[in-house]
């Protein structure tokens, strides 16, 4: 099977299972400050794995994008990616271990027709400390299914990273272990914040007997070993646990949350433990080869990175973001900067951007259809960021030449020359030479460790952002969505229908809000909508939601939406309406939390302030507010 096949029989699968497939989220998450990223399927659900009912229903499936930009460094090997595709299926207090780990067993073994021999299984060893049990149900299930197939049983405990390495596989087939075993958004039970969900959980790994272990990665080799001996395909995810303020409690509902990477799966189904090699990316190496007119044998590294992070960029793009300095922009400008310092290495000069995008955009504008939609634009986007990133290539001449009036090259010239002008190392060491200009002895360690605390900033950076608090359902991240709707039927009225939502954020400190409009505001004009936004808070709107068929609510009632957001059957609709009135003031599709009644937002004496008006792109403008 092909990666599109596997994708559709699985949503197929699953339908079958009476799951409704739900639309992938957006890339960026969506009123969602705690990540940069949608980074797994479960995250744009998570209002509903709290215990919100989902309008589509209890039983859910997708095909989701995420993006994980922790990765970037870590691409070039066989299966790492930044971009994958995530298969899910979701029990939102539906059914529990039985069901999960038949279907999963029966998609990947009848369906795909994975070979049983090469499936392990990994189980949760339990946490005394916290009260939790040995996931002995799930391990009694894969049991009774594995000896049914006739193949072995054998459990064997291992518990941490480092026993794995010492003691390994010990011909064991179900394996136990702690914190590996247990997932939520923030990792082991102990980083969870408080109100966070997570649970124990059982995972699918494929063992690829042609891969040698390599003891780089421990003495022996064990299902979670990161030699790419055996590759995790899946992992369902027991979600009935929140963290409290002393240890655990019970989630209202028993929820299953699973996720297979597409991409690994499907390098499975073709026995190949290259994730490059599936249907949707040799296509993009092929076209790498052809306009570099080398083979990926012997440059796989360079086309590994350019093909991973031109598919990343792409769905940036397709979902809205543009290449900055910032934030998401700045993750999307690097990914295409180093796409393109790679390209140069393979010595491609020409139409480099425009041809590999196309590629790119061909593999997946036939299942989404938002691709098909944007694709010329999103090339468009990503040719004028080539077009600047070759002048920043230029300057950084300018640069070297300043360095080269010194005599020599050092390590942290060349580190600034990569960080700053996008310098690929091997360009500045040929530049130097070509100038018999003498590097310094220890440049390459020099660099190396300006590289590693480079590293090590953008990690403290990234988790940051996701200490920086699961706003999610705080008080006060309720009170900046509710503003939020507020503010953008302000903007309505104030400008126009022209003002379409492109994109909101939200943290502790603010809201952001951006909207299509093609002129800065004036003093004025923002000054009405304070006003505007202050005179509803103040008549207490009464804020409710109902569901309704998606057509009805955006057609027929007339709510409002987001640009490129695309929703499924019935959506859940906010109304904000004066008490003793049934027209409402506000009219909006949106997944919520919002308050119950807008005085809320002047708590505490506070009203809302815009305190910033900027440009975001063409024709986008960009409000900051918040309540002070
Ligand atoms: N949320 C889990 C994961 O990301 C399973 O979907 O692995």
């Amino acid at each position: 099977m092909t990666a599109q096949e596997i994708r559709q029989a699985y949503l197929d699968f699953f339908k079958d299972k009476g799951h409704s497939i739900i639309p992938r989220a957006l890339l960026v998450p969506e009123g969602d400050p705690s990540t940069l990223f949608t980074g797994s399927g479960m995250q744009p659900l998570l209002p509903y794995l709290l215990g919100q009912d989902h309008p589509a229903g209890s039983r859910l499936t997708n095909s989701q994008t995420c993006l994980r930009a922790q990765d970037i460094e870590e691409v070039g090997d066989n299966r790492h990616t930044t971009m994958f595709e995530m298969l899910g299926n979701w029990s939102l207090g539906d059914y529990f271990k039985q069901d999960q780990i038949t279907w999963v067993w029966q998609f990947l073994t009848e369906v795909v027709g994975l070979d049983k021999n090469r499936i392990f299984i990994s189980c949760y060893s339990g946490n005394q400390q916290l009260g939790i049990a040995k996931d002995e149900d799930s391990a009694d299930i894969w049991t009774e299914i594995l000896s049914k197939e006739g193949l072995s049983t054998k459990r064997v405990d291992i518990g941490s990273m480092d026993n794995g390495a010492k003691i390994g596989e010990q011909g064991g087939r179900i394996f136990f272990y702690g914190d590996k075993n247990w997932w939520s958004r923030a990792g082991k039970p102990n980083d969870m914040p408080v109100g966070e969900p997570g649970g124990p959980d059982s995972e699918l790994f494929y063992l690829y007997p042609q891969v040698k272990h390599d003891t780089k990665f421990g003495e022996h080799c064990h299902v979670n070993c990161d030699c790419g001996r055996y590759i995790e395909l899946g992992n369902c995810v027991f979600m009935e646990y929140q963290k409290g303020n002393e240890g655990f409690t019970k989630l209202p509902k028993r929820n299953v949350d699973y996720g297979g990477g597409l991409e690994r799966i499907a390098a499975a189904a073709i026995d190949n433990p290259d994730v490059y090699a599936i249907s949707l990316m040799r296509p993009i190496i092929s076209t790498l080869e052809k306009l570099s007119k080398r083979d990926y044998a012997s440059n796989t590294t360079a086309m590994r990175v350019i093909t991973d992070h031109l598919r990343a960029a792409t769905f940036l793009g397709v979902d809205g973001i543009v290449p900055s300095n910032k934030e998401q922009g700045y993750v999307m400008r690097r990914l295409v900067r180093r796409a393109i310092r790679f390209a140069f290495d393979l010595g491609i000069e020409q139409n480099f951007i425009e041809e590999a995008t196309n590629t790119v955009a061909d593999l997946y504008h036939k299942d989404f259809p938002e691709v098909a939609k944007r694709r010329d634009q999103v090339i468009a986007l990503l040719m004028k960021e080539e077009k600047v990133f070759r002048q920043t290539l230029r300057k950084g001449i300018k640069q070297l030449d300043k360095m080269a009036a010194r005599g020599h090259l050092s390590g942290e010239d060349i580190f600034i020359l990569y960080d700053t002008f996008g310098f690929p190392v091997e360009l500045s060491v040929e530049e130097a030479f070509t100038r018999s200009l003498p590097l310094d002895p220890k440049w390459r360690e020099v660099f190396e460790q300006k590289m590693k605390q480079q590293r090590e900033r953008s990690h403290t950076a990234a988790k940051g952002t996701f200490k920086g608090g699961l706003g999610g359902n705080s008080a006060i991240h309720r009170k900046y969505h509710t503003a939020t709707h507020l503010l953008y039927r302000a903007l309505r009225d104030e400008l126009g229908d022209q003002v379409v939502q492109h994109g909101s954020n939200i943290t502790e400190e603010r809201l952001r809000f951006d909207f299509s409009y093609p002129s800065k505001l004036t003093p004025e004009q923002i000054k009405s909508l304070e006003d505007s936004v202050n005179t509803q808070i103040k008549r207490d709107l009464i804020v409710s939601w109902a569901e309704y068929p998606t057509e009805k609510a955006l057609n027929e009632m007339g709510a409002m939406g987001a640009f490129g957001d695309r929703y499924g059957d019935r959506v859940k609709v906010y109304a904000m309406t004066p008490e003793g009135s049934d027209v409402p003031y506000s009219l909006e599709v949106c997944g919520g939390p919002h308050v119950s009644h807008t005085s809320e937002l002047a708590e505490g004496g506070k009203r809302f302030k815009i305190i910033k008006e900027e440009s975001s792109s063409a024709g986008i403008r960009r409000i900051k507010a918040a309540l002070i």
